[in-house]
C-alpha cells in the first residue's frame, strides 16, 4: 500500500509542485490548507498533471480542536510536510500577533497531534532567512543563525527550536527542516505556479507582472551593494528542483536513513545572481524587454547569500538541476497562463 503524506498548505505554491512530485513518485497525499493565500482551483490542476486529485481539507491548523479530530479521523498518515504558514515579511512587521500565532500555534498543534496519534515523521519549511546576512559565503548548515530581521523569520528560527526540543524529549519523532533559498519559477505544464495576492514582494513574481504590463515598472532596490554590479545577490532555487528534495527527505525519514531525529538541510543551487542578472536572464529567456529603474535599498534586504550545498549534494544525494533561464521562461509561462495571455 503507498504511504500515506499529510501536506499543509498543499494547496500554496511550494506545497503543490511538492504534492505533484509526491503523486509522482506514487505517495497518497492528503491536503490540508485554509485556503488564506491559494485557491481551492490548484487541485483540479494538479489533477490535470498527474491524473490524480489529491484529498483535500479545508481548516485553520492553528485551530487545536479541529485539527485533534482530523487526525482522529485520518488514521494511516506516515509523515507530514508542513508548508502552512503565513510568509509576507512586511505585513509581518505590522501584524507580528498573527504571524506567531498562526505560526507557531499551528507548528505545536501539529506537533501534539504527531505524539498523540503516533504520527513519526515531520519535514518543516524553514528559510534561510534564519542566517541574516551571514560573515561567510557560501552559508553551510553549520553557519550560525543571527537574530532574526523580522517577526516572519524569528517564526522560522522559533519553529525550527519547537522541532528540535520537541524530537529530542519524544525519541519516536523524527524530523528534517529544510531552509529554502529564494524559490523561483513554476510547473512546465504551467498549470501551478506562485499566485501573489496584490502586489508582490518578491522579485521574480514582480518581474512577470511587470512583463504582463500589470505594473509599470520594476524597482531595482538598490546598485550600491558590494558586489560585482552593485545590485543584491541571491540563491534562486527552481521550484519543481526544490519539490523533488521533499520527496528525498520524506524517503529518507520513511527509511529510517535519518542519521539524528533532527536533521537540517540548506536547499539551494549554490550560485548567486544579482537582480541586475535576473532582469538580464529574464530578457534573454523570454525575449521581452523590462521597464525598470535603480531606486533605494528596501530596509531589512541583505546584501548577499547563497548556499553551500555539498552536505544536502551528498547526504540526500539530490541536486538543484535546473539553469535560470529555463525557470525564468517557466515563470513567464504561468504569468501568461494566468492573465490569458
Ligand atoms: P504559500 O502562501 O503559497 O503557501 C502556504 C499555504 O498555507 C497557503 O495555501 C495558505 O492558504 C496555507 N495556510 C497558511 N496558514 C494556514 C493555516 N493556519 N492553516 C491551514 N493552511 C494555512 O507559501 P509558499 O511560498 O508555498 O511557502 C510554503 C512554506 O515555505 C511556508 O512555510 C513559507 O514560510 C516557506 N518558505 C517560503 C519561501 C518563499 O520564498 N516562497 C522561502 C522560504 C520558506
Ligand atoms: C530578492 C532580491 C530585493 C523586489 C524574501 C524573504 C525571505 C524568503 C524569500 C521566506 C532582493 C530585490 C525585489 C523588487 C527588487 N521567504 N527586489 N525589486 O528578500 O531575498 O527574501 O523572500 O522565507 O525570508 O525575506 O526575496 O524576492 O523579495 O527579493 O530589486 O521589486 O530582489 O531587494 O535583493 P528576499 P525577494
Amino acid at each position: 500500500m503507498a504511504n500515506k503524506i499529510l501536506v499543509t498548505g498543499g494547496t500554496g505554491y511550494i506545497g503543490s509542485h511538492t504534492v505533484v512530485e509526491l503523486q509522482e513518485s506514487g505517495f497518497d497525499v492528503i491536503i490540508v490548507d485554509n485556503l488564506s493565500n491559494s485557491k481551492i482551483e490548484v487541485l483540479d490542476n494538479i489533477e490535470k498533471i498527474t491524473g490524480t486529485k489529491p484529498a483535500f481539507e479545508n481548516f485553520d491548523l492553528a485551530d487545536k480542536d479541529k485539527t485533534d479530530d482530523f487526525f482522529k479521523r485520518n488514521g494511516g498518515i506516515d509523515a507530514i510536510i508542513h508548508f502552512a504558514a503565513s510568509k509576507a515579511v512586511g505585513e509581518s512587521v505590522e501584524k507580528p500577533i498573527l504571524y506567531y500565532r498562526n505560526n507557531l500555534v499551528s507548528m505545536m498543534n501539529i506537533l501534539e497531534c504527531q505524539i498523540k496519534y503516533d504520527v513519526a515523521n515531520i519535514v518543516f519549511s524553514s528559510s534561510c532567512t534564519v542566517y541574516g546576512q551571514p560573515d561567510v559565503l557560501p552559508v553551510t548548515e553549520q553557519t550560525p543563525r543571527k537574530d532574526a530581521e523580522s517577526p516572519y523569520g524569528n517564526t522560522k528560527r522559533v519553529n525550527e527550536d519547537i522541532l528540535n526540543d520537541t524530537v529530542a524529549a519524544n525519541p519516536k519523532l523524527n524530523a528534517i527542516a529544510l531552509r529554502y533559498f529564494n524559490p523561483v519559477g513554476a510547473h512546465p505544464s504551467a498549470l501551478i505556479g506562485e499566485l501573489p495576492l496584490g502586489i508582490p514582494n518578491n522579485l521574480v513574481p514582480f518581474i512577470t507582472q511587470t512583463a504582463a504590463g500589470l505594473r509599470d515598472e520594476l524597482k531595482v532596490f538598490g546598485d550600491n551593494y558590494n558586489t560585482p554590479d552593485g545590485s543584491a545577490i541571491r540563491d534562486y532555487i527552481n521550484v519543481v528542483d526544490l519539490a523533488k528534495a521533499h520527496v528525498v527527505a520524506i524517503n529518507r525519514l520513511l527509511s529510517g536513513k535519518n542519521k539524528t531525529n533532527y536533521e537540517v538541510f540548506n536547499l539551494g543551487t549554490g550560485f548567486g545572481y544579482s537582480v541586475l542578472e535576473m532582469i538580464l536572464g529574464f530578457e534573454k529567456a523570454t525575449g521581452v524587454k523590462l521597464n525598470y529603474k535603480i531606486v533605494d535599498r528596501r530596509a531589512g534586504d541583505i546584501e548577499k547569500i547563497w548556499a553551500d550545498t555539498t552536505y544536502a549534494n551528498e547526504e540526500l544525494g539530490w541536486k538543484a538541476e535546473k539553469g535560470l533561464e529555463e525557470t525564468l521562461l517557466t515563470s513567464w509561462n504561468w504569468e501568461k497562463y494566468v492573465r490569458g495571455i
